[in-house]
């Protein structure tokens, strides 16, 4: 499964000033979720972990500052388990609808922007509420190995642990 990354546009980067067009064409609303130290969205429930899932909304997730780990579940996916952690320079993430996903910052916090596409029967009430992995084929999906994404190199890396080599495999 490739996951999407929409980059920004850099109008200017010096070590103090970073100046950039986050905007997307295909975006029609704007969220933000701040995290002001270590933070889980939506948090866990006791010992489970809590995710979100749309139906009538496309999140594009773009880290503002500092850095967040998502984690996407999606059972309809060759490669149902992605993390990816996510930093600026990446872009903006695509969380398509039906995927089941949550994000994680650590001690300094995090602040992302959303960039979300929502069609006409997107409801506030219905959209956000917290969902354990309560179905056999999530779970499966949760416990299979991850393709991790990470920021080496001044690219974005798809990778693999091999748990006979004890090694990362890349794959992009
Ligand atoms: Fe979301």
């Amino acid at each position: 499964m490739e996951l999407k990354f929409y980059p920004t546009t850099i109008f200017r980067e010096t070590p103090k000033v970073k100046f950039f067009d986050a905007g997307l064409d295909l975006s029609n609303g704007c969220d933000v979720v701040i995290h002001s130290e270590e933070a889980i969205s939506p948090p866990d429930d006791f010992k489970d972990e809590q995710y979100y899932v749309h139906e009538h909304q496309i999140d594009h997730n773009l880290v503002i500052k500092g850095k967040r780990k998502f984690i996407l579940i999606n059972p309809s996916w060759d490669e149902p388990h992605h993390v990816i952690y996510l930093n600026r320079t990446m872009g903006a993430l695509e969380i398509p609808i039906g995927t089941y996903h949550r994000s994680i910052s650590g001690k300094e916090g995090s602040i992302v922007l959303n960039q979300p596409r929502r069609d006409k029967s997107f409801d506030p009430s219905k959209e956000f509420i917290p969902q354990k992995l309560d179905k056999v084929s999530l779970i499966k999906a949760r416990r299979s190995a991850p393709v991790y994404w990470i920021w080496e190199n001044d690219q974005i890396k798809r990778v693999k642990f091999n748990p006979l080599k004890r090694k990362f495999k890349t794959l992009v």
